[in-house]
């Protein structure tokens, strides 16, 4: 049984919208549990199905994992597994994050890889380059990252790029190594502060989250701790830019919306009326968006995960616009999806433009990830006719109660079912 999403254009989105926990941050506070014997709480846990899977691969490795509404409860062992097979990870990559933590509790960690991703290659050689200066050997070994380290001890680590996942496996490591780490060029992503702040509750010792340098004094032991993961900006800019994108009036509430700065000044150039508040923001817009450059970058950049967004925005705005892709090569595979839509879009290397159109043409289209089959149903709300979004599952892994939500906000869709 597969299932699609049919949704019916022509609709101005209108009303409030809760976002729950950011999915890049509970994962990893998740796999940050493994570093303190005893249980530790995880709340405002979004329901998504990248939750329960990040729980099996805990089980694997010898934790007992309760889930409960947004709780997740994680008690660690003594002496946790160090061996993430293939059948755990395989469903997602971001359990990749569990090698950082098994290296500092078990000083050895063997994690499968898992695999491709469609929106370009991922590889690791960031991660095992820093846990190597860290002391750990680290090769790829029969389809599996291994890394073993005698003694883990302090080290400066000049990351090549800002890479999000490098820098939370390093700082995992290095939490329990002996003296002092400096990672240079870290991701200053908000879910990296998120981490950061988790670690320090546990006992870590971690300055700088949120700058470029952070710093890493190691202790010997960390406590478990309940804490409670920040909202997910991407999930709340999504519907942002749907709401300009339908003409629309929203209020999403359940972020900070300073993680969302640049994103909520784009949605001022192309004429939206921002609005932020303490724990979200509004977003009215009252005639067509107008055309906008988008560039991904690492944070405080453009979020990359907010790309197809932007694509959809720039689909229906009265001008042309450019969006350049920096971060994952692959990403522009959702534009093919877009000119089935009837999008004016053609791209050259990791440049796409985009000249706008009044309205889309309801069409089927495939999801080929998260941010992609959201962005999908984005312009399936501005297309005229009802358009069939398959591969859904891609956007269940980011959305919580994505057609509840929708709904609410005045949106047609439907989840269907077919054989
Ligand atoms: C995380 C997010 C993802 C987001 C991305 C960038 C999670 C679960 N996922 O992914 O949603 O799109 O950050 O904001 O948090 N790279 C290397 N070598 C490495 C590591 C990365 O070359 O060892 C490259 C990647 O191929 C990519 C770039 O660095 O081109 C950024 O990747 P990274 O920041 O590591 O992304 P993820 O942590 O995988």
């Amino acid at each position: 049984m597969t299932e699609h999403f049919l949704v019916t254009g022509g609709n101005r989105l209108e009303g409030e919208v809760t976002v729950g926990g950011a999915k890049n941050s509970v994962l990893k506070l998740m796999a940050a549990a493994l570093l303190a014997e005893g249980t530790t709480v995880v709340t405002n846990c979004p329901g998504i199905l990248d939750v329960p899977l990040m729980a099996e691969v805990l089980r694997g490795l010898g934790c007992e994992v309760e889930l409960e509404d947004s709780e997740v409860r994680i008690t660690t062992p003594a002496e946790p597994k160090y061996h993430a097979d293939f059948d755990a990870v395989k469903q997602f990559r971001a359990s990749v994050c569990v090698l950082g933590p098994l290296v500092a509790r078990c000083r050895r960690a063997v994690v499968a890889l898992p695999g491709g991703d469609a929106i370009g290659s991922r590889p690791l050689d960031m991660h095992q380059s820093g846990l190597r200066l860290l002391g750990a050997h680290s090769e790829i070994e029969h389809g599996c990252v291994v890394a073993e380290a005698e003694d883990l001890h302090g080290a400066t680590i000049r990351l090549v790029f800002p890479s999000v996942g490098a820098t939370e496996n390093i700082l995992m490591a290095a939490v329990l190594a002996r003296g002092e780490t400096i990672i240079d060029n870290a991701a200053r992503e908000p879910e990296i502060v998120d981490l950061c702040n988790m670690l320090n509750e546990m006992g870590a010792k971690v300055s700088g989250g949120g700058s470029s340098t952070l710093t890493i004094e190691g202790v010997r032991k960390l406590s478990p701790t309940t804490h409670r993961v920040i909202g997910d900006r991407i999930v709340a800019a999504t519907w942002g830019v749907a709401a300009s994108m339908t003409r629309g009036d929203v209020r999403v509430r359940g972020v900070n919306p300073k993680h969302l700065g640049l994103v909520l000044d784009k949605l001022r150039n192309a004429g939206a009326e921002v609005t932020p508040a303490a724990d979200g923001f509004r977003v009215v817009q009252h005639d067509r968006p107008k055309a906008v450059n988008f560039a991904t970058l690492p944070y405080p950049g453009f979020p990359t995960d907010l790309q197809p967004m932007a694509i959809g925005l720039a689909a229906v705005a009265d001008g042309t616009s450019m969006i350049t892709e920096n971060v994952f090569e692959s990403r522009f595979r959702f534009v093919e999806e877009m000119i089935r839509l009837g999008s004016d879009a053609r791209t050259d290397g990791h440049h796409a433009v985009i000249r706008g159109v009044p309205i889309l043409s309801s069409a089927p289209v495939w999801s080929s990830d998260i941010r992609a089959g959201a962005g999908l149903v984005l312009a399936g709300l501005v297309a005229d006719g009802v358009t069939e979004v398959h591969d859904i599952f891609h956007i269940d892994r980011g959305y919580p109660r994505f057609v509840e939500n929708l709904r609410g906000l005045g949106g047609v869709i439907e989840r269907v079912s077919a054989a």
